[in-house]
């Protein structure tokens, strides 16, 4: 065992950069344009009356507060087990790739015919999703997961209205370990959620979801593995007492890295998926918008996928909107388009073998980090009774360690900022593991790296015991302290943009 140091994080009292800003300080000289440039007159309604009241600063003012800003991330830049979320390496080449002029520099609006390299990588990469899922078709538009989940929804109400029965196919079923965004996008599209328990030992209960389901049942939403590494062994009958009911059934592949290459969701039989393009395809993390969820489902259920698709024909890409249809648009254009290229650059450089390889090493990875976090006292792995490795992530429950040192999950995740590495995911809600952490370990650390996370875990744990109170206070070393969620219900604290809070206190003084 590696003795982990505490690092002091730089702790720069640095102003919002609209405070730094002086008149007359600039980045860059622009040339003087040689011919005259026509006079553009806007419409008066959106011509603006005065300069924007944008900061001015030099070149390097902006570099420096950018860079003082990163050096404050809480540990952001150590090794990050982070769980449900697969963290990989966001390779500079993928970058490189989606910045390029070819592609930073063309606009949706353009003519297909201009646009053929850039369809052409979206079909191509459409091509790859359908060999690893057995789908017939995927949209890039969703901004995450949560909101490929939601386009899963749209598509069920489209379909079930379409068949005219949207007015008794008026349920979705879940379970209570599937990720919070499936009750809650079913929800959002109308849908009555039943949330199924699960069995005394963990698993999504067989017997709840035969009671569950009917012919008022519109859809199943299931996560497999769970978010807390479990492998449900009854998958398959999961889809057929779906498929009994006349119901569809989506897969939400969120935690697809410890499978990528070994299943298929069509021929597990489901008739939807999605792939997170942000986690497990190594675009850079994000959700809720900067991100994609890849939505792929069957021929059956793509005339009500939101359009436009893209189609190859003899004479190159095309755009298909005329698809009446469609459930419409779950996002502008064609979605986010460079985290595309991004995930596509990297299946391209893995390829088939590697993608299989990457899995593999993430379940090893992950069960050598299971083996050792046993070793240390007061940590319990959820679900005793699951014998079964766990796939690519483990959820954990800090308990025995809370109930003898009064130190919780949240305590030890604040402390592990000060040791430079990335405080651990808990759970998502509900939290029905007590105490809860989900380190995964994937295939992108070296096992030195996941040893000194290991090693950060076990120091804490000692301190847990003999300085309770060091760990209750933590962090020590970074520029913030706690951050007391109290502050975000008091409107006059806070504000959304630099004019709002301008206003605020100019209000108050
Ligand atoms: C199983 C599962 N589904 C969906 C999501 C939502 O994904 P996103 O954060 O990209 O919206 C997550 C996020 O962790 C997840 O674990």
């Amino acid at each position: 065992m590696t003795q982990p140091r505490e690092i002091q994080a730089a702790r720069w009292n640095e102003p919002v950069i609209h405070q730094l800003g002086r008149a007359g300080a600039r980045g860059q000289r622009f040339p003087t344009p040689e011919a005259e440039l026509p006079a553009v007159t806007l419409p008066g309604s959106i011509a603006r009356a005065d300069r924007p009241d944008l900061p001015e600063l030099t070149e390097f003012e902006v570099q420096r507060h950018f860079l003082h800003l990163s050096q404050m991330t809480l540990g952001m830049m150590g090794v990050s087990l982070f769980g449900t979320c697969t963290m990989k390496y966001n390779s500079k080449t993928a970058e490189y790739a989606a910045q390029r002029p070819e592609l930073a520099e063309i606009h949706p609006y353009q003519h297909p015919d201009t646009l053929q390299g850039v369809l052409e990588i979206l079909h191509d990469f459409d091509l790859i999703l359908r060999s690893l899922s057995g789908m017939d078709q995927f949209v890039f538009q969703a901004g995450g997961g949560a909101d490929a989940a939601y386009t899963m929804t749209a598509v069920a109400r489209a379909y079930w209205a379409d068949r005219g029965e949207l007015a008794t196919r008026t349920e979705m079923v879940t379970s209570i370990q599937a990720h919070p965004c499936n009750p809650a996008t079913a929800a959002a599209a109308g849908f009555k959620v039943v949330n199924l328990p699960l069995e005394e030992n963990g698993y999504p209960s067989l017997d709840a979801l035969k009671a569950a389901v009917s012919d008022r049942t519109a859809l199943i939403m299931i996560n497999n593995p769970d978010d807390m590494g479990i492998y449900n062994p009854e998958i398959k009958e999961w889809v057929r007492v779906a498929k009994e009911a006349g119901a569809l059934i989506f897969y939400d592949h969120a935690n697809f890295n410890g499978v990528m290459g070994k299943l298929s969701a069509r021929e597990l039989g489901f008739d939807a998926c999605m792939f997170m393009l942000h986690k497990t395809f190594g675009a850079p993390k994000a959700g809720g918008g900067p991100a994609v969820g890849a939505y792929g489902c069957t021929e059956e259920l793509a005339p009500y996928m939101p359009a436009p698709l893209i189609v190859k024909t003899e004479n190159g890409y095309r755009l298909d909107e005329d698809r009446p249809k469609s459930c419409g648009k779950i996002r502008e254009f064609w979605g986010n388009v460079p985290q595309v290229v991004k995930a596509y650059a990297w299946a391209r450089s893995m390829g088939a073998e590697g993608i299989d390889l990457a899995s593999d090493i993430s379940v090893v990875a992950n069960n050598y980090m299971d083996h050792r976090l046993a070793q240390i006292d007061g940590l319990a792995r959820s679900n005793p009774d699951i014998t079964a490795p766990r796939m690519e992530m483990t959820r954990w429950s800090l308990a025995p360690l809370f109930e003898e040192t009064g130190v919780g999950t949240m305590d030890f995740a604040n402390r592990m900022a000060d040791f430079g590495i990335d405080p651990w995911w808990m759970s998502h809600e509900p939290w029905i593991v007590p105490e809860p952490f989900t380190p995964e370990a994937g295939e992108l650390w070296s096992k030195a790296d996941i040893d000194l996370w290991i090693d950060v875990v076990a120091k804490i744990a000692q301190e847990a015991r003999e300085n309770p109170e060091r760990v209750k206070t933590a962090p020590h070393n970074q520029p913030v302290a706690q951050v007391k969620g109290d502050v975000f219900e008091d409107a006059s604290t806070w504000a959304m943009t630099w004019r709002a809070y301008q206003r605020k206190h100019a209000a108050s003084a």
